[in-house]
């Protein structure tokens, strides 16, 4: 079991226990969950009658073209579906709902690029705008159920791009940025899809970064037939290499065509996207999820999780390309009706006070961010007043989340403190690709805090802890993190391959409860989750999933100089987990000078296989690995070695324990 939160001492975690920060009485009283007993309420509604609360939540929060008769089927279990016969549009549930209300000329997103350009779009013109691009899509041939990927920097065109596939009902697949054109490629593949949607460029940092040049490179690699179209926005002046015939800029695509386009009524069930993310195995999986379920779960989080008012200003930084993009940028917000902003840059660009300084600017009042974020921050604003929280007015700020790993209680309190001004609730929300929203998150109004713990589930889903047959554990033991009713949001599929779906997340031995993948134990006191970290071979690196196959097979990919590698996670005070490489070369084992080299090439060859993201922190040579009598590597050893723990495993079987002394060693 790999565990992220071991950066924590043993002894903060026991402080921490003691501490918690109930709402005020004015933010229980304004709340729309207010107070406990109205969480428990909700709880007790899906207890009574589950499938009627969900519908009625589902006929008062999504407009249907053809309401539903059917709330939950469960005939093919565990391919359950939500709303089956209805139909409804997902675009036309973010936008079109608001025309002809006053939200339609209020501020859909407030988009600030990476030099501090603001840019403002209406409800009404994101309508135009998304609707525009729908009829591009259609004048291509793009049509209902084709597969369209995009790779697009963090802008409101990368917003328009999503929403317009939602309105013809095209199934869209967003690649973050970042990933590498082999796995862009594979992507394509795997979704076959028909169109890309890129940018020339995108800034990040004040740096330019290609991003068409990354998808020529990954259609040029082969397989990519299924591609007819490229529509290319032109984020910046700079020229990018145009192919006749395929490729169109944005411009040029949007010519002529109207600003008005029919929502295309999909059912229920229909693919609104396929997001890739690591699993177990080598090959990432295409997280599929439907438009009904998952808009409604988007939509009432909104509410629930962040207590969305009419005069919010709701920014969350994750990237489009994450599932936290997607639910809470590009479909949530809108969906609420609230105000967002919009960032293409990176928090430490000019100057790593940016978050807090766009908070005063914009008058943000609720701020969503990952842990790996704040923890960077702290560092830079204690080594750089200038750049303190302080230095800029947070008071608008009355709503703080975090979210894509655990934060460890010294980071909370300093968010608390320092960001949250100790009025702010912060809610810890625990939830997956998989999920589609949160599943386990304090309610703002509701819940009292406890530093470094996701609280209670959310009302319809019923998480809990189980052992390996799965039978409830009591509170204050580990065990397996489950939710064991299905819940409207949840993944559909794996893109293209059922059978891995159902063994990955509806193991037999677990009864029919869905697995997420988490190690977990509830307090003793409140039943309060506390996520212990991964318990399958999946790191969690700056709140990025990564697997540790993938790593391992991008390594041995470098035929001309890996032999064998294996791939685990150690923790990391900035990032949670770091990825650490265990490595033996075809050629002898290197050391000093020639061993850094090594290393170095082998982690630029791994971000140019996956990405940046997936680069190992450490890289150690050994003249061969750890392994057990019958050849299999001993990775809990390995995962002592990269923490550089003393090792008590027992060593007897292996061939060569002078390994263990190579292997520590650190390049
Ligand atoms: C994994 C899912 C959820 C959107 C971003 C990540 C970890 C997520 C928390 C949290 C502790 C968390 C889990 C989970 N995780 N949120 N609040 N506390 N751990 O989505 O890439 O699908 O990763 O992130 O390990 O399984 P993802």
């Amino acid at each position: 079991m790999s565990s992220s939160t071991a950066s924590s001492s043993a002894i903060e975690s026991v402080l921490v226990e003691n501490r918690v920060f109930p709402p005020s009485a004015a933010t229980v009283k304004a709340a729309r969950v207010s107070g406990m007993a109205q969480y428990q309420a909700m709880c007790e509604a899906f207890d009574k009658d589950f499938e009627g609360t969900w519908a009625r939540l589902a006929r008062e929060n999504l407009v249907w073209s053809k309401p539903f008769t059917k709330t939950l089927s469960q005939g093919s279990k565990p391919f359950y579906k939500w709303f089956e016969d209805g139909e409804l549009n997902a675009s036309a549930n973010c936008l079109d709902k608001h025309v002809g209300t006053p939200i339609e000329n209020k501020t859909a997103i407030i988009f600030e690029a990476d030099d501090g350009a603001v840019t403002k779009v209406s409800y009404k013109e994101l309508l135009a705008k998304v609707s525009q691009f729908a009829n591009a899509l259609k004048a291509q041939g793009i049509k209902k159920g084709d597969r369209v990927l995009i790779y697009m920097p963090m802008t409101i065109e990368g917003v328009v791009a999503m929403q317009a596939c939602a309105r013809i009902g095209a199934t869209h697949s967003v690649v973050f940025g970042g990933f590498s054109a082999k796995s862009l490629q594979e992507r394509i593949i795997d979704a076959g899809a028909v169109a890309v949607i890129t940018a020339n460029y995108q800034m990040r940092g004040g740096r330019e970064l290609p991003l068409k040049a990354i998808v020529d490179e990954a259609l040029g690699m082969g397989g990519c037939d299924s591609i007819k179209t490229v529509l290319v926005y032109q984020r910046t002046a700079t020229a990018c290499n145009m192919v006749a015939g395929r490729d169109k800029t944005f411009t040029e695509a949007l010519a002529g065509q109207s600003t008005v386009c029919k929502p295309e009524q999909v059912g229920a069930e229909h693919p609104l996207f396929i997001l890739y993310t690591s699993g177990s195995t080598g090959k990432p999986k295409g997280v599929q999820h439907a438009t009904g379920g998952y808009l409604l779960w988007a939509r009432l989080t909104m509410d629930w999780t962040f207590d969305l008012q009419p005069n919010d200003i709701f920014w969350c930084t994750a990237d489009i390309g994450w599932i936290t993009g997607h639910t809470y940028v590009a479909y949530g917000p809108l969906a609420a009706g609230g105000t967002q902003i919009v960032f293409e840059g990176v928090p430490t660009y000019p100057n790593a006070g940016r978050f807090w300084q766009m908070i005063e600017k914009h008058k943000a009042t609720i701020f969503y961010t990952a842990p790996t974020a704040i923890r960077s921050l702290i560092k830079a604003a204690e080594a750089d007043e200038k750049v303190h929280p302080a230095r800029s007015n947070l008071s608008s700020l009355r709503i703080l989340g975090s979210v894509g790993e655990p934060i460890n209680p010294e980071a909370w309190m300093w968010y608390h403190k320092h960001v949250g001004g100790e009025r702010c609730p912060i809610v810890d929300t625990f939830w997956q690709t998989e999920t589609g929203g949160h599943v386990i998150t304090p309610l703002p109004g509701a819940t009292p805090l406890v530093p470094g713990s996701c609280t209670l589930p959310l009302p319809g889903i019923s998480a809990a802890i189980v052992d390996e047959m799965g039978n409830d554990i009591p509170n204050g033991t580990g065990g397996i993190l489950v939710i064991k009713k299905p819940w409207p949001s949840m993944i559909r599929t794996i893109w293209g391959d059922p059978e891995r779906f159902k063994k990955s997340y509806f193991p037999e031995e677990l009864k029919g409860y869905y697995l997420a993948g988490d190690g977990a134990v509830r307090s003793a006191d409140r039943g309060y989750f506390r996520i212990t970290g991964r318990i399958d071979d999946v790191l969690n690196v700056s709140g990025h999933r990564l697997g540790t196959m993938e790593i391992e097979s991008a390594l041995v990919s470098k035929t001309d100089l890996v032999a064998e590698a294996a791939v685990v996670g150690r923790p990391d005070d900035l990032t949670g987990e770091a990825i650490c490489a265990f490595v033996v070369l075809k050629r002898s084992r290197p050391t000093g000078e020639e061993a850094k080299q090594i290393a170095n090439e082998l982690r630029n060859w791994v971000a140019k296989e996956i990405g940046p993201i997936a680069k190992p922190k450490d890289i150690r040579f050994g003249d061969n690995l750890p392994k057990t009598r019958s050849g299999k590597i001993m990775r809990r050893l390995l995962r002592s070695l990269a923490k550089g723990e003393a090792i008590t495993q027992d060593i007897t079987t292996l061939e060569n324990p002078a390994v263990l002394d190579q292997l520590a060693q650190t390049n």
